[in-house]
């Protein structure tokens, strides 16, 4: 994927939120534009931080999934545990994984940490393995930071 491309996806990330306090309506917003102009994904969203240690489907795009992941499980609960983006090449090879969809093969979750707690993660799937590069996962860290300055006050348990 084009660094191009991810510039011009933060900067519209950035465009749609900026007058909008409503935190779910940002993160729906900021879901469809990814999963719109990402080629060969199969699922992204967001997963938040709903009570102590627990991660709840948020905004996505996508087939169904499995809505509560504890941290630590999987590599959505791994990202928010240990606050550092994961990037999976094959996630039939990550131990502990979580199949919601059977067509995702790779994967990358970026924490989205606010006042040092994780409030969420943006976990976005490939049916292709080894899909997301070192680039890639920068670039959705970077948009997860962005989502840092959102109006997290909001979210409720
Ligand atoms: N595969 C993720 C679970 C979320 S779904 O992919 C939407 C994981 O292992 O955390």
């Amino acid at each position: 994927m084009s660094s191009q491309l991810y510039s011009d996806l933060l900067a519209q990330s950035r465009a749609l939120t900026e007058d909008e306090p409503d935190l779910i309506a940002n993160l729906a917003n900021i879901s469809a534009l990814l999963y719109e102009h990402i080629e060969d994904i199969n699922w992204l969203g967001f997963y938040l931080t709903r009570s102590d240690n627990e991660l709840v489907l948020g905004p996505f795009q996508g087939r169904v999934a499995c809505v509560r992941i504890p941290f630590g499980k999987g590599v959505c609960g791994v990202a928010a545990e240990t606050q550092t983006c994961q990037r999976v090449e094959d996630v039939h090879q990550f131990a502990g994984h979580i199949a919601c969809d059977s067509a995702s093969n790779s994967e990358v979750v970026a924490p989205i940490v606010v006042n040092g707690k994780t409030v969420a993660v943006l976990d976005v799937d490939s049916p292709s393995v080894g899909r997301f590069s070192e680039e890639d996962a920068k670039a959705i860290q970077a948009i997860a930071e962005h989502c840092q300055t959102l109006n997290w006050q909001g979210l409720q348990s």
